[in-house]
């Protein structure tokens, strides 16, 4: 995959896109990224980006036409996803995070100060997300979100095993809850059923934890999940207080 970021300040992705899985991901070839500076693109002795909104106010609104002239070169004749990242776009979601890792190539184009010139929305975007009902300063940590929730959902990335099956989210559960030695730790023990093993009983006691934890910490995601009979029999019995 491919991932180009627009942005004013590309050195913030360094860190990021240089340590752990971002790193992995790049240097075993399963992504390749690029921050580019929209101030390069600027054609002013000034290099300017930005400049004051009509009708007055606070605040500054990137240019149209550098901002334009950024996307359409990075993006030359393809058709290319072109995704503003910004507290007005659509909620990012594990759902929308795996689509996005099945394309081959996205831009994201990072907004500052005020916003972005609304023609810029008109004429170059295709998409716009957001990470979550508060606003940042900038879209900068929001496109390092979304490329992480991406990234770690292409194939590869998190090794042979594939553990993204497993996650919080990805069949519409929280995961329950883990354990690593010792077993025995400042008085709490470890459940029984993780160390018998046997494996169907594990399973079954994590499918129950995983319904659980849901069921306390986020109910609402209980609607959408995919639920079996026995699943949903637990479910009943959590809600008569059957179980604890
Ligand atoms: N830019 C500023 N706030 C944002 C948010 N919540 N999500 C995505 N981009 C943003």
């Amino acid at each position: 995959m491919k991932i180009e970021v627009l942005t004013l300040f590309p050195d913030m992705f360094s860190a990021v896109m240089s340590e752990s899985m971002m790193w992995k991901a790049r240097d075993r070839g399963l992504l390749d990224f690029h921050a580019r500076d929209i101030r390069d693109f600027t054609q002013d002795k000034h290099r300017q980006v930005d400049d004051a909104p009509y009708g007055g106010g606070g605040g500054m609104i990137l240019k149209p036409d550098v901002l334009v002239r950024t996307i359409e070169a990075v993006k030359g004749a393809t058709d290319t996803p072109v995704i503003l990242l910004s507290p007005q776009g659509r909620r990012l979601t594990h759902e929308l995070a795996t689509e996005l890792s099945r394309l081959p190539r996205l831009i994201l184009v990072c907004g500052r100060y005020e916003g972005v010139d609304e023609r810029v929305r008109e004429l170059a975007i295709s998409d716009e997300i957001s990470i979550g009902d508060y606003v940042l300063t900038g879209g900068e940590l929001a496109a390092m979100v979304l490329i992480d929730a991406v990234v770690r959902l292409i194939p590869g990335v998190l090794g042979a095993d594939g553990a993204q099956h497993r996650d919080s989210h990805a069949d519409g559960l929280l995961e329950g809850p883990h354990y690593t030695r010792p077993p025995e730790f400042r008085g709490l023990g470890v459940p029984d059923a993780l160390t018998s093993g046997n494996h169907a009983g594990v399973d079954r006691w994590r499918r129950r934890q995983a319904i659980k934890r849901t069921w306390q910490r986020r109910p609402d995601l209980l609607e959408r999940a995919d639920l079996s009979d026995a699943d949903r029999a637990y479910l009943a019995e959590l809600e008569a207080g059957q179980v604890d």
